[in-house]
């Protein structure tokens, strides 16, 4: 059976610390200088990008090339997806011709659609919904850093796609989420009931509050992503207004325990949702995530091509 990757709960927790596995294994190899591995060698993958990209684009080309595969490149004005061509005809297509998809998506429907009419996997490299790929990597990012998942994760800021894909995974891996957010921009609706649903089994919690001072409190990992996000440039202007009380900056990280590390997804727009001082500060693991980015997709394409 081929295996789709577009929500985070697409993984069980079993899985996902396989996948955690063969990443730090992966991660070891190329840092002993043993990088190149065959693992997809003979595949083409066909990288759909509806939105800009740094970190996912290179990190995707790249560990796909390391592991001996081969990527294109479709950038929005290649396929201009639904709209030049229906989005299942561009499934059905690219199904004949590739080894796999990587795309990113204004619409989490486009993702669905595409798996449903392709008999190759693929992998959801951010939606409207979801970012799966960014929580994998953080969570391997935590991992790292505090030698365990169960943590106390604080996201303050919009509850977008990043928020949703990280509430779903400390939902299955069993630690902490609280997102400290103002009224109307929670998470997803849907996607609280179904982390609170798994919640239940894996003794993970989940919770919505408005103040972000509150909230890091018990914070070992403070994390929070623009307050808007690619398509929503025209709300720009009212969002900063809305978000201002819930900058990451000095003062709210003096409520914060000590150890409490700050994260980013990245871009950020500096003097927005965080500051200078907190981004390049002693405390940012930013740089951290952004590397885990190429190693947490390598163990998730051996996992899904093992
Ligand atoms: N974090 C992330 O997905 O970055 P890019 O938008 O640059 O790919
Ligand atoms: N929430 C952001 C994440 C970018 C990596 C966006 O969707 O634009």
């Amino acid at each position: 059976m081929k295996r789709d990757y577009l929500s985070v709960a697409d993984l069980t927790r079993e899985e996902i610390e396989l996948v955690f596995r063969l990443s730090l294994e992966m991660k070891e190899e190329l840092e002993r200088g043993r990088g190149k591995r065959e693992d997809l060698s003979g595949r083409l993958f066909a990288l759909i990008f509806e939105k800009p990209s740094l970190r996912t684009r290179v990190t995707f080309e790249g560990g796909i090339k390391q592991m001996g595969g081969d990527t294109i490149y479709l950038a929005p004005q290649d396929i201009q997806l639904g709209k030049r061509e229906a989005v299942k005809d561009v499934a059905r297509n690219l199904n004949r011709w590739v080894d796999g998809v990587v795309a990113r998506v204004f619409s989490h429907d486009s993702l669905v659609e595409m798996a449903e009419n392709m008999d190759v996997p693929v992998v959801n490299a951010l939606s409207d919904l979801e970012h799966p790929c960014q929580a994998l990597a953080d969570y391997l990012t935590i991992f790292e850093k505090a030698g365990r998942v169960d943590v106390n994760l604080v996201f303050v800021g919009d509850g977008n796609n990043v928020a949703n894909s990280l509430m779903l995974l400390t939902a299955i891996l069993g630690g902490n989420f609280t997102i400290a957010c103002p009224e109307g921009y929670e998470p997803t609706a849907q996607i609280i009931e179904r982390a609170k649903e798994i919640a239940e089994k894996t003794g993970a919690s989940i919770e919505v509050v408005r103040s972000p001072q509150e909230a890091v409190k018990k914070a070992d990992f403070i994390y929070t992503d623009v307050w808007a996000s690619m398509g929503q440039e025209a709300e720009a202007e009212v969002r900063n207004r809305i978000f201002r009380p819930y900058q990451v900056n000095s003062e709210l990280l003096s409520h914060a325990p000590s150890h409490a590390l700050v994260m980013h997804c990245l871009p950020a727009r500096r003097g927005l949702e965080i500051t200078d001082e907190v981004l390049d500060g002693e405390r940012s693991i930013v740089l951290d995530q952004a590397e885990n980015r190429l190693h947490a997709q390598k163990g998730l394409l051996k996992f899904i091509y093992q």
